[in-house]
């Protein structure tokens, strides 16, 4: 059983390493390093046979469940390289007691947060080269679940695997820090409370496609998704939490079961908190943000998650009339929240929350 898991190395030769990709030209997620770490689970061991072995295709029944049942959940986190080569991780803890979260919701097993926490460090130790040292760029650290029993009646599969991959990556919107324009949906709907909208499942990506596909054809970067009962109330953009600043206040949506529970949404909010800017998680309808829009009170707005950090908002458009926020440029606060993670994240502050974790 897990309790006595050990990780197993199974190390690639020199010779049979990859040439690291150009770091002024990552893109996002489309260059893995050389190894990974796998582990998996059945209803008899428990998790068991944990090895960091090299980066490779597995060999799945197309019977597996995930192919069918979409079981399957994943976290974003990633790795900075600080001064003096130091390498830093933000709430890794955090993220894997989240995936924990959405695999009791997807009835998934949970994963033992201490051992696996452990696995990454080692892998990532091993990797460390790979950890680029150009500006915004980082190493996004990919975990992920899936279903492998081969079994088409429909129940919680008996079998997974739970692998760590890792990839060198760039900003993740071409913008990079740039405001993107954000496309409001009053046609399709991300989430449904009661639903899985606050786990992070690979079918809340799948079906936020079709609507992110129409705004990228209308010359949107994203969407930003409405409740799904009223089309009414602001839930997230795209794959980020939300936050509007009116009238002085920083507004975001509250965790009401559709939304992601965003490890980057609560860090502005606790930051914000700790610098006295007032911050209400209260429901806010997209009639309100165009009345402030209209009135000149819309001051900000920008989008925050890990693999986008902060993205500041430029443009909104709804029903057929676009809106510009803040004259189409980054705000004030957006600019404040993302110069101040990224130092928290590469090691150049202290922070007081001990969100930064050092591991090599
Ligand atoms: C992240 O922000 O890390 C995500 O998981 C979003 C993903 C679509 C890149």
């Amino acid at each position: 059983m897990w309790q006595d898991l050990e990780v197993t190395l199974k190390k690639l030769d020199k010779k049979q390493l990859k040439q690291k990709p150009d770091q002024g030209n990552l893109g996002f997620g489309v260059h893995f390093t050389d190894h990974m770490f796998l582990m998996k689970w059945n209803r008899e061991q428990g998790w068991h046979d944990a090895e960091i072995c090299p980066f490779q295709d597995f060999n799945i029944s197309p019977a597996a469940m995930v192919f069918h049942y979409g079981q399957a959940i994943f976290e974003g986190m990633k790795a900075y390289r600080g001064k003096d080569e130091q390498i830093f991780l933000f709430r890794p803890k955090d993220n894997f007691e989240r995936m924990n979260s959405s695999a009791v919701r997807m009835c998934m097993p949970r994963l033992p947060v201490e051992k696996v926490f452990k696995g990454l460090k080692a892998l990532l130790y091993l990797e460390r080269e790979w950890i680029p040292s150009a500006p915004g760029a980082t190493l996004y650290i990919r975990p992920t679940m899936v279903a492998m029993e081969p079994m088409l009646g429909l129940k919680p599969s008996g079998s997974y695997y739970f692998f760590i991959i890792l990839s060198p990556v760039g900003a993740y919107y071409a913008e990079g820090f740039n405001p993107t324009k954000i496309y409001v949906s009053d046609k399709y709907a991300r989430a449904v409370k009661g639903g899985v909208g606050e786990a992070k499942t690979a079918g809340n990506y799948a079906a936020s496609l079709m609507a992110s596909e129409e705004a990228r054809n209308a010359g949107y970067t994203q969407v930003l998704w409405l409740d799904a009962c009223e089309h009414k109330y602001i839930e997230e953009v795209g794959t980020s939490n939300i936050f509007f600043r009116i009238n002085g206040e920083l507004i975001t949506p509250p965790l009401g079961g559709s939304i992601l529970p965003g490890l980057s949404r609560d860090s502005v909010i606790k930051l914000a908190g700790q610098w006295g800017i007032p911050v209400v998680e209260r429901r806010l309808t997209i009639d309100e943000v165009i009345a402030a829009s209209r009135d000149n009170s819309l001051q900000e707005a920008f989008a925050t998650g890990t693999a986008a950090v902060i993205s500041p908002v430029g443009e909104l458009s709804y029903k057929s009339e676009t809106y510009l926020i803040n004259e189409g440029k980054t705000g004030e606060l957006a600019r404040k929240f993302y110069d101040e993670l990224q130092k928290i994240q590469f090691g150049e502050k202290e922070d007081s929350f001990n969100w930064s974790v050092r591991v090599c």
